[in-house]
C-alpha cells in the first residue's frame, strides 16, 4: 500500500472523517459577525484551539483542514496548531487554493485559482506539518443562463488535475473537491446530471495529470435539489441519487469519499450520510469533510459564552458524534436527541 494511500485511509477509517476550519478570514469573519463576535486573529484562533482540543478530535476527526493563517499560529500551550492537532490523532491538512475569482468572459462563474507558486508553498506547508491538502473547484446551476458551462467545468476539472499532481508530488494527500452548489431552483437530477459532467471532467484531468487515484480523496457535494427548488425530495431519494451517481462516475481505486455540507442544516447533513452509508454496496468510505455541519451550533454556543469552552466543546463533540455514526450507517433520531 502507498504512503498516500495509507493517509487517506486514517483520515476516514473507523467512523472518523474530516473537520473542514479552512474558511479564509473573509468567509471566517462573516461567520463570526453573524454572531456578532468580532473578527480578530485571536477570537478566531481561540474559536478554533477550543473545537481542536475537544474530545471528539480523538475518536470521531481523522484529519483538520487550516487556513493559511491557523497552520501558522501557536496555541496556548505553545504547541503550533499541527502540533496540537496531531497529539490527538488526527491529521493536519492545509487549503491551499487562493479563491475562485471571476472567469474570463463567463457569465457570472469562477475559476479556482492558485496554481502558481504552488509547488514552493506547499513544501513550507509539510515543513509546518501538513500531510493532506484541499483545493475547491465551483461550479453554478443556472437553467436560464446554461450553466455550468462547458469553459468552467474544463477550466476547473484542469485546476483540479495540475493541483493534485503537485500535491502528490509534495508527498501529500490532494482532497479534490468539485462542489455543485446548492443555489437554485433545479430539480435532483439536474443536480445529478451536472455533478456527472462534473466528475467525469475531473477524473479526465486527473488521470492526463498522472495522478494516482489511490492516494486522493474525494469531497463531492450530495445530489440534492436547489434550495429554491419547488420539487422537495425524500432524505431516501437524496442518498440513493448520491450513490448511483458516484458509484457510477468515480473510479473504483479512489479509496475516500468526504461530503461537503453545502448549507444543508446540520441534521440534513446528518440524515443523509446515513442513509447513504445504511445503503452503501460500493468499496468507497463514504464520510464527511464538513464546515458549517459541524461547527454551527459550537460557534453558536461560543458566540454567547465566549468563556465557556468546556460547554463549546461539548456541543461540537455532540455534533462529531452524530456525524460519526452517520459515517457507519448508525445514526437515529433517538440518539440524536437522547
Ligand atoms: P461546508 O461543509 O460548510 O460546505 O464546507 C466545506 C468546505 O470545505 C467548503 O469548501
Amino acid at each position: 500500500m502507498s504512503e498516500l494511500n495509507n493517509i487517506a485511509l486514517k483520515i476516514l477509517s473507523n467512523g472518523k472523517g474530516i473537520l473542514a476550519a479552512d474558511e479564509s478570514t473573509g468567509t471566517m469573519t462573516k461567520r463570526l459577525n453573524d454572531v456578532k463576535v468580532p473578527s480578530t486573529p485571536e477570537n478566531r484562533l481561540l474559536f478554533r484551539e477550543t473545537l481542536f482540543s475537544s474530545e471528539a478530535m480523538k475518536t470521531c476527526i481523522g484529519g483538520v483542514i487550516l487556513y493559511d493563517e491557523t497552520i501558522k499560529q501557536n496555541s496556548s500551550s505553545k504547541k503550533t496548531i499541527p502540533e496540537l492537532i496531531s497529539l490527538s490523532g488526527a491529521i493536519p491538512g492545509i487549503k491551499v487554493d487562493t479563491g475562485a475569482k471571476k472567469l474570463a468572459l463567463s457569465n457570472d462563474e469562477t475559476i479556482t485559482e492558485g496554481l502558481d507558486g504552488l509547488r514552493d508553498r506547499l513544501k513550507e506547508y509539510y515543513d509546518l506539518g501538513a500531510r493532506f491538502t484541499k483545493w475547491r473547484g465551483v461550479f453554478k446551476i443556472s437553467i436560464k443562463n446554461k450553466l455550468p458551462s462547458i469553459e468552467s467545468i474544463n477550466a476547473n476539472a484542469h485546476a483540479l488535475g495540475r493541483y493534485s499532481a503537485l500535491v502528490q508530488e509534495a508527498k501529500m494527500v490532494p482532497v479534490v473537491e468539485p462542489e455543485v452548489l446548492m443555489d437554485g431552483e433545479h430539480d435532483i437530477q439536474t443536480c445529478y446530471q451536472v455533478t456527472k459532467m462534473v466528475l467525469k471532467e475531473t477524473f479526465n484531468q486527473l488521470s492526463n495529470s498522472n495522478v494516482k487515484l489511490d492516494g486522493i480523496i474525494l469531497k463531492p457535494n450530495m445530489i440534492l435539489p436547489g434550495s429554491n427548488s419547488s420539487k422537495k425530495v425524500t432524505n431516501e431519494e437524496v442518498a440513493q441519487q448520491t450513490l448511483k451517481c458516484l458509484k457510477e462516475n468515480v473510479p473504483i481505486e479512489v479509496p475516500g469519499i468526504a461530503f461537503l455540507s453545502g448549507g444543508q442544516t446540520e441534521i440534513e447533513a446528518t440524515k443523509n450520510l446515513n442513509l447513504i452509508n445504511k445503503h452503501n454496496d460500493s468499496k468507497f468510505i463514504m464520510s464527511y469533510s464538513y464546515g458549517r455541519a459541524l461547527q454551527k451550533s459550537a460557534l453558536k454556543f461560543w458566540s454567547n459564552d465566549i468563556k465557556n469552552i468546556k460547554g463549546t466543546q461539548n456541543t461540537f463533540n455532540h455534533r462529531a458524534k452524530m456525524s460519526s455514526l452517520a459515517a457507519q450507517g448508525k445514526w437515529s433520531e433517538e440518539i440524536e436527541t437522547k
